[in-house]
């Protein structure tokens, strides 16, 4: 079977001559001159490999791969940089790419790196398949819901301790304060015990919504190991999110019935409206993104949901009027 690529590079030169080079190895070849194109290119498709510009109008290209690892983390990633420095090639590494090649290249010389870049892909995904067993090379798992009474009791231990240390408690410190005792808490409860390390990031991950950069860091640091091991392992499993999720979750179902009745020009109003591509949260806090496979009211296609509401025979319309109101209580909430 072919394998996929997909370039984005805002130079449509590369673009032509990467599509050219590959589609001669029998590729099938996908390109975007768009970094945000890219990234929802991505949720709706496999690639194998993504070759990503570094410097390009708009998104910077070491934030794409950053994004890419979240949401595409099957995929081998090769950054292609005109602009080639030790301190960027380390960085783009660093952030889940597998190569770094200086522009212009030959065809011989992006094709070894591309065929390298799968390999180690393949083997770092061999390990970690090796590590947990059971997972298929393409399928996201499911993690049994994380047991309530564990989160009272660490709460409860939480509460205890801040109360004996005549601290404060835990509502009344900031966010990351909060976070920081959070994890802490969930370490020691797990006696930092790197067998117990998907427990333990399901637990930080029940109590703040999403697995923060911080927290990583501090149960890497703690656990001596990689960040990157750490994400390379969450990232297979679909329930982790990585960025703290919006006050209120738009979900647009773009399944077959609510696709032949428009849920693809909903989905592109509600990128329009809210300025994000699935996945992504608004600046401002209030909204996330999804897109979904099918909420189960095919009849009322195309469906929106808005947390638990449903929104039958939506239109752009009127998903910019739900928005809208959705703004007008959180700005009357926060008066
Ligand atoms: S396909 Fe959209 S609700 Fe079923």
């Amino acid at each position: 079977m072919a394998r996929k690529m997909l370039v984005i590079d805002d130079d449509p030169t590369v673009l032509s001559s990467c599509q050219r080079i590959f589609e001669a190895e029998d590729y099938y070849v996908a390109t975007t001159t768009s970094p945000e194109e890219g990234l929802s290119l991505v949720l709706d498709t496999y690639f194998d490999v993504v070759l990503c510009d570094w410097m390009m109008p708009g998104l910077d290209g070491m934030d794409v791969i950053t994004r890419l690892d979240q949401t595409s983390p099957g995929s081998a990633v090769v950054m292609i940089s005109g602009y080639p420095s030790i301190e960027r090639a380390t960085e783009a590494m660093k952030r889940g790419a597998m190569d770094y090649v200086a522009k212009p290249f030959t065809p011989d010389e992006i094709i070894k790196a591309v065929n390298e870049a799968i390999q180690r892909k393949e083997d770092e995904e061999t390990k970690i398949i090796e590590r947990f067993g059971r997972l298929t090379k393409t399928g996201q798992i499911s993690l049994p819901s994380i047991d309530e009474k564990i989160l009272q009791a660490l709460s409860a231990a939480i509460d205890e301790r801040r109360r004996t240390e005549a601290q404060p408690s835990l509502e009344s410190l900031s966010e990351p304060e909060r976070l920081q005792e959070i994890t802490f808490a969930v370490l020691d409860k797990y006696e930092r015990d790197k067998n117990n390390l998907i427990a333990m990031l399901q637990a930080v991950h029940s109590y703040a919504g999403y697995l923060s950069y911080e927290a990583i860091g501090l149960i890497a640091r703690e656990l001596q190991i990689s960040e990157h091991d750490i994400f390379g392992t969450a990232s297979f499993y679909a329930q982790f999110k990585f960025e703290k999720p919006g006050k209120h979750l738009i979900r647009v179902c773009t399944g077959t019935a609510c696709f032949v009745g428009g849920g693809g020009v909903i989905l592109e109003a509600a990128k329009s409206r809210l300025s994000i591509v699935p996945g992504q949260t608004t600046e401002d806090g209030v909204f996330s993104l999804e897109r979904v496979a099918c909420l189960g009211c095919c009849a009322l296609a195309p469906v929106v949901t808005i947390d638990d509401e449903v929104y039958g025979q939506m239109s752009p319309a009127k998903l910019s009027r739900t928005v809208d109101k959705v703004y007008r209580t959180e700005s009357v909430k926060s008066a």
